[in-house]
């Protein structure tokens, strides 16, 4: 069965507070968020395919920014899993129901070659997919609901315990993927965050692949500054 990422690209980033899409933001001289990660990509399987989501009036995608020759494009939706649902029906018209799919939020520039090939000897074994995760390190504390979003109080402590933070890539077939993605949205959409989710709630149990804890997502304006440092001490 073939290799495919599915970038869901199509965010506009609201909590970065930039000019443009987060993806669009420099990460290294002459090098956007969204090259870094699809370089990072194509160096890691060099023989996977890609399906990029785009959001339909995005106005600073270029073509010179993908590195691979052939490769399909996919209009974004308005919330992270309608892209990838929308993605997932593109590959559909190209790919074997039972070829593997490796979503990656384009937002994901440090993931580590290493980690991705490991992911897919993973998800190779297993019917039910496998994600790059992170076990737990800090104190997990739950808030009591209160309309104090800034500093509410603490209700009580969560066990560390088996609890794991979810990165990407993550790795499924195309057509338990695409199913599961499609049911889950006509039934519970706002508990559909990743795409382990979607399976989860069919009943699946997809495989945790510890990664890197360096693979973060940048969402805010200080993760900018960390992923570049994070990348330039690569190089270095
Ligand atoms: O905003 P957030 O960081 O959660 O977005 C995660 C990923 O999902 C990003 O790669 C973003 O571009 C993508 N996304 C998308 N379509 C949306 C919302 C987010 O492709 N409607």
């Amino acid at each position: 069965a073939r290799v495919w990422y599915l970038v869901p690209a199509a965010g506009v980033g609201s909590r970065m507070q930039a000019d443009r899409p987060k993806q669009y933001l420099e990460l290294a001289p002459d090098c956007c968020v969204l090259e870094a990660t699809l370089a990072t990509l194509q160096r890691a399987l060099p023989e996977a395919g890609l399906c990029l989501v785009l959001g339909a009036d995005d106005d600073y995608f270029l073509p010179s920014m993908v590195p691979w020759q052939d490769w399909l494009r996919a209009d974004g939706g308005s919330e992270r899993a309608d892209s990838v649902l929308s993605g997932l029906e593109c590959l559909s018209e190209v790919a074997s129901e039972d070829d593997l799919v490796l979503v990656h939020d384009v937002a994901r520039p440090c993931v580590r070659e290493e980690d991705i090939r490991a992911l897919v000897a993973a998800a190779r074994e297993t019917r039910d997919g496998a994600i790059l995760a992170a076990p737990a390190s800090d104190t997990m504390k739950r808030a009591v609901a209160s309309t104090v979003v800034e500093s509410p109080h603490i209700s009580h402590t969560e066990s560390r315990e088996n609890l794991w933070h979810a990165l990407t890539p993550q790795a499924f077939s195309l057509g338990v993927l695409r199913t599961a993605l499609r049911d889950a949205l006509s039934t519970n959409p706002s508990f559909i965050t990743d795409e382990a989710s979607a399976l989860e709630a069919c009943g699946r149990s997809p495989l945790l692949v510890a990664g890197a804890r360096d693979n973060l997502k940048i969402t805010h304006p200080e993760d900018l500054a960390m992923a570049r440092l994070l990348l330039a001490a690569r190089e270095a």
